[in-house]
């Protein structure tokens, strides 16, 4: 059967190729095998498709050669440059398949590659992997994905063999911004465990005793504040029904900075929190919710 026909009947064994075999990569092309598809594997070290192969996949002798095989190409590799050194010298051969690009990468370099991949006549989805390799194929493993709906919907249920599959819009960034974005608010996060656990260890207390009963439901009861904040961005509206405001947040930040100093703690990471609260407060959203901070921090500090 025609592979661009199989494909756009959504049939779930609509041949698919992966390139790169590494961690993730074998754990793709395992998943896509599971679930029945004719999978033609590429890896510059050849015997990390043995396996594969073994279990029934077709190994590519040559990157073209696994580009020709499948109309969904997947490329999971080190990096950016590394897709850039494996897809460039053989550009046109993608010319009418999607690739789908699962390697971590930024806003910026999905864009690039989208235009790319555009010129030589293919769709380009970005994807974004949220879950480490051993999750793949799992029903809980979450994948982000964007660019073209039309390419998106030919191979949703072939990519669904790698778990659940979350489809952002057509903007080819959004994957990796998404990807980047929870990233940034899990630091964040774990910015704040770690100068509480500084904190708390001035004196002999104990840490795990102290993250279960006093910060962990602390940090859970945030979730309902956070989305609170988060409509305000959406709604553009800082300033309505606001009981907890940004003047009343930046003296309990300001007191922790001094409180944490006294003890010996370096307070360099509420520091800077409080560096953007006050100069949201000096521009006159002292009244506002902390998500007149989201505004304050996508643009420049006054000269
Ligand atoms: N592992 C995870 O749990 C996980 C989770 C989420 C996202 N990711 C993302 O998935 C991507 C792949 O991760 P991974 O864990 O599979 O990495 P990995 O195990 O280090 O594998 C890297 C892959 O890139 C290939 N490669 C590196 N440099 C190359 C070059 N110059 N030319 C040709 N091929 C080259 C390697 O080929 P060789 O085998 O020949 O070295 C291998 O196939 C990364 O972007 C990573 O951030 C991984």
């Amino acid at each position: 059967m025609d592979e661009t026909t199989e494909a756009a009947r959504g049939d779930d064994r609509s041949p698919v190729t992966i390139i790169g075999l590494g961690v993730m990569g074998t754990a793709l092309a395992g998943a896509f095998l599971n679930e029945g598809h004719r999978t033609t594997v590429w890896n510059r070290s050849a015997s990390k498709a043995d396996d594969l192969v073994a279990n029934g996949a077709a190994r590519a002798a040559t990157v073209a050669e696994a580009v020709l095989a499948s109309p969904l190409v997947v490329v999971c590799l080190r990096n950016y440059d590394v897709v850039q050194e494996i897809l460039h010298p053989v550009g046109d051969a993608l010319s009418g398949r999607v690739l789908v690009n699962l390697t971590a990468g930024t806003p910026q370099q999905a864009r690039a590659t989208a235009r790319w991949t555009a010129e030589r006549g293919a769709d380009y989805i970005a994807g974004a992997i949220m879950v480490g390799a051993p999750m793949i194929g799992q029903p809980d493993a979450l994948v982000l994905y964007s660019g073209p709906r039309e390419a998106f919907e030919t191979h949703r249920r072939a990519l669904g063999s790698l778990g659940v599959s979350r489809y952002l819009g057509a903007e080819p960034a959004l994957a990796p911004l998404h990807d980047q974005a929870v990233l940034g608010g899990t630091y964040a996060m774990l910015a704040g465990f770690v100068h509480a656990i500084a904190l708390i260890r001035t004196e002999d207390v104990d840490a795990a005793e102290f993250t279960s009963a006093l910060l962990i439901p602390r940090l859970e009861a945030m979730a309902v504040y956070m989305h609170r904040l988060a409509e305000r961005v959406d709604t553009g509206d800082h300033g309505t029904g606001v009981d907890w405001n940004l003047g009343m947040q930046a003296k309990d930040v300001s007191n922790l900075v001094q409180v944490s100093r006294a003890e010996g703690v370096r307070a360099d990471l509420l520091a800077s929190l409080q560096a953007l609260m006050d100069q949201a407060i000096a521009e006159g959203h002292g009244a506002d919710d902390l998500s007149r901070v989201v505004e304050t921090l996508r643009t420049p500090p006054a000269r």
